[in-house]
This record gives C-alpha cells, sequence and structure tokens, in this order.
C-alpha cells in the first residue's frame, strides 16, 4: 500500500477548511445566533482560514498536515491514558508535549481578512438573464474606469492615484464571490484610508450586484477567447431555461448529470446534421423564432428548444462572438455543467475533434488531434474542472 501524496491531501484539506467554516455559519445561524448581512448569515470575525498559501506553498501545506498528525497523536495519547490507568501519567505526558511542539505554519499564512459576505453563495445560478443585466449595469456604472472589455485601461481610469486591476485576468476566479460582492457595494481603499474605488451599495440593489459578478466572469471568458482562443479560467453554462427543463450548473453536491450540445440555430442556419445522440443531450437555442426540426418515424425525438434572447447574448459575451454572427456555433459542456469546447460556424459539418476544447490543462493542449466526439468526450471526462476559488474549490470530482 503506498502512502497517498501531499497534492492527494491538499483537496480534501482544503474542502475540510471550506466545510468546517460553513458548518460553523449554518449552525450559527441555526441557533439564531447570527446576524444577517445583505440577506445571508454573515461571517463574524475579521479573518477567515484560506487556502490560498496553501496551494501555493506546498511545504506549508506538509507543515499542517504534520501538526494536525502531531495533533491526530495527542488526542489519541489522551483516549488511551482515560483508559489506562497505570500508564496514565506517561500517556498524559506525551499528549502535552506532542500538543505543544506541534509545528503550526505562521498563523499568518492561514488566515486572510473575510468580510461579513466572505461566505455568501450567489443566489443568481449564473443565469443567462442575471448576466445580461450585469451588463447592463456594468456599462452604466462600471465600464468608464474598467473599460468593456474589464481591462481598466481608460482615460478616467489612467488618471487615478490606484489603477484598477485587469478583470480580464484571473482575479475574479482567486476571490471568493461574497468578498467580491464585499468590494462592490463598499469600494475599496488604500493603505492611508483614502478611498481608491467608490462603493455602490446606495446606487444598486443586491441583485444587480451578483449579476455585476456573473457578467464580470462571462465578460472575463470572452476577452480571454478572443485574445488566446481558450477559455483560461473554467466558465459555466448558464442557466437557460429549456422546453424539456432548467440547465444549470451542477453543484459539487450534483455530480453526474448529462453534457449539454448547445446548438445555437437561426432561420437561415437550422440545426442540420443528426441531434440525437445517446452520449448527450441537444439543445438547440434560437434568438427569436426557429422551428423545432422534426424527427423522422422511427428516430427518437430531438431533445430539447430554447428560445431566448438573453441566452443568445449572454453566449456572445462567453464566447466574444458578435451576436449576429453567433448563428451555426456550438458549444459543449461536460457532466458538471462547464462549458469545455466549442466548434465554430463555418467549421465543416459538426464533427468534433479534440483540438475543439476550450478549457483544459495548458499540458494537455493537443492542437492536431482528429479523433471525433469520442475523443473529444473522453478527454473532457479524463481531466474535469478542479476549480479553485479563493482558496476555496468550488467543484471537484
Ligand atoms: C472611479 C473608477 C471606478 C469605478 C466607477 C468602478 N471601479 Fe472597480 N476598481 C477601481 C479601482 C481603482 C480598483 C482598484 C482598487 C484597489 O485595489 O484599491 C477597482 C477594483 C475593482 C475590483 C477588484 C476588487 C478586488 O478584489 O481586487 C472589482 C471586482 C471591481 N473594481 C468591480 C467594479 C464594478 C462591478 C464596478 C461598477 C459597479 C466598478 N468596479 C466601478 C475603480 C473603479
Amino acid at each position: 500500500m503506498s502512502l497517498l501524496s501531499l497534492s492527494d491531501w491538499i483537496n480534501p484539506l482544503l474542502i475540510a477548511f471550506q466545510d468546517l467554516q460553513e458548518g460553523f455559519l449554518h449552525a450559527l445561524a441555526a441557533l439564531r445566533l447570527a446576524q444577517t448581512s445583505h440577506g445571508q448569515p454573515a461571517w463574524p470575525f475579521a479573518q477567515r482560514l484560506s487556502g490560498e498559501v496553501l496551494l501555493i506553498d506546498r511545504s506549508v501545506a506538509r507543515q499542517l498536515l504534520e501538526a494536525l498528525g502531531f495533533v491526530a497523536i495527542a488526542l489519541l495519547s489522551l483516549a488511551v491514558a482515560a483508559l489506562w490507568r497505570r500508564g496514565r501519567i506517561v500517556m498524559l505526558l506525551i499528549a502535552v508535549v506532542l500538543a505543544f511542539f506541534a509545528p503550526w505554519p505562521d498563523r499568518g499564512l492561514l488566515l486572510a481578512p473575510a468580510e461579513p459576505t466572505s461566505f455568501h453563495v450567489s443566489p443568481s445560478g449564473f443565469s443567462a438573464a442575471a448576466i445580461v443585466h450585469g451588463k447592463r449595469v456594468y456599462d452604466q456604472r462600471c465600464a468608464s474606469c474598467h473599460a468593456a472589455d474589464g481591462k481598466g485601461d481608460t482615460p478616467l481610469a489612467l488618471s487615478l492615484p490606484v489603477s484598477p486591476p485587469n478583470l480580464a485576468s484571473g482575479l475574479l476566479w482567486r476571490r471568493a464571490d461574497g468578498e467580491l460582492f464585499w468590494k462592490i457595494a463598499y469600494g475599496a481603499r488604500d493603505r492611508l484610508g483614502a478611498t481608491t474605488m467608490p462603493g455602490f451599495t446606495r446606487q444598486l440593489t443586491d441583485s444587480d450586484v451578483w449579476a455585476l459578478i456573473d457578467f464580470m466572469k462571462a465578460n472575463a471568458a470572452g476577452t480571454s477567447i478572443r485574445e488566446i482562443g481558450s477559455w483560461d479560467q473554467p466558465v459555466a453554462l448558464p442557466a437557460v431555461a429549456t422546453d424539456c427543463g432548467d440547465v444549470s450548473r451542477r453543484t459539487v453536491g450534483q455530480r453526474h448529470g448529462q453534457r449539454v450540445r448547445i446548438i445555437l440555430a437561426s432561420a437561415q442556419q437550422p440545426a442540420s446534421f443528426p441531434l440525437d445522440d445517446p452520449r448527450l443531450r441537444s439543445i438547440i437555442l434560437a434568438n427569436g423564432a426557429v422551428n423545432k426540426p422534426t424527427s423522422q418515424p422511427g428516430e427518437p425525438a430531438i431533445d430539447c428548444m430554447a428560445n431566448s434572447r438573453d441566452a443568445w447574448q449572454a453566449l456572445s459575451i462567453i464566447t466574444g462572438i458578435d451576436s449576429d454572427k453567433l448563428a451555426g456555433t456550438q458549444l459543449l459542456s461536460d457532466r458538471d455543467g462547464w462549458l469545455r469546447a466549442r466548434k465554430a460556424a463555418n467549421d465543416g459539418n459538426g464533427n468534433w475533434s479534440e483540438s475543439d476544447i476550450l478549457c483544459r490543462a495548458p499540458a494537455a493542449m493537443k492542437k492536431d488531434a482528429r479523433g471525433g466526439l469520442d475523443e473529444l468526450i473522453a478527454a473532457m471526462d479524463a481531466e474535469p474542472v478542479r476549480f479553485v476559488k479563493g482558496g476555496f474549490i468550488h467543484a471537484v470530482r
């Protein structure tokens, strides 16, 4: 039997960090001991446990595991002391020594500043409607400094003492959603307390702010495709209502949903190739009236249809393709609801290959693959998205 390697321990450890804190917050709320902030139980401390450093610096992670090992043996010694009268003194001594010499990492490395909303969960569900609403609010209130593409290089931004960060980078994925919420609601200050970004809590409702966060992620995905041709950070298939039920991203608890293929169709570019496929659920998405293709007698029925301007616009933002050029594009999500692959409108007859994957580990890039949909699905399933945000894991398998 081989011992698990350190990297096998990191994800469970981060999940434990998160579960512990969320569990504590839920318990406080159940006992009516938690204050409420913006509609959800407020985190009561100025700091929280954070996994950021553990992810980056493996030596700190190793040290933490060793310290936890010391504590576990100390507890075991206490248990033995309770049961074994003659050895009690020795076992108690061992427990004390172990607890005293446990090699805890520096506290500052395991704690991060927290806000009352740090553990808030976005109620928007990354819906297409929220992304589109977020875009409206962003254009009105934020683009003057952060620029339409999120890069923050507008004349106004360049005149500020502190420049806005590039929102199209990995930044939004490194922060907890609840902490982004707090920044947008209450703004940011420099060390001397001077305002660097104004807060918007007076002008915007809570749902405006959650919608802004959804939009900024979708927008960062689109900017990433336009610039490097792939999604640098994982992006979910937006939740869309279809005539066969809601499609939205699976959360950690509900694995093994269906793979979804979205076919963006217009009257000029209807979905004309065979649509039924046991490996995935196909959804035809229209931006106005498009007739549902009828299946031939004896063939299984076409899966689903959605006619949604919001979904169309949200996918235009995510793919970085103008909405009038989107018809004919296909998108594929994995079983957890992450968008993984795209077939461009002008790219042949709809045959997929592994090179259509747009969201994957950099080492696994394979541009010249030609193996069809089976190969693509195998590659996608072999590398599920392990998404870590603010040192919190949001989706793991
Ligand atoms: C007056 C210019 C200005 C406006 C308007 C503005 N921002 Fe900012 N924003 C900034 C600056 C400057 C920073 C960097 C602040 C800092 O690091 O102290 C920033 C930082 C941010 C960050 C990064 C926070 C982090 O955790 O690092 C986010 C997210 C953000 N802004 C979102 C928004 C949104 C959403 C809006 C519109 C509701 C908005 N901003 C409006 C100037 C602006």
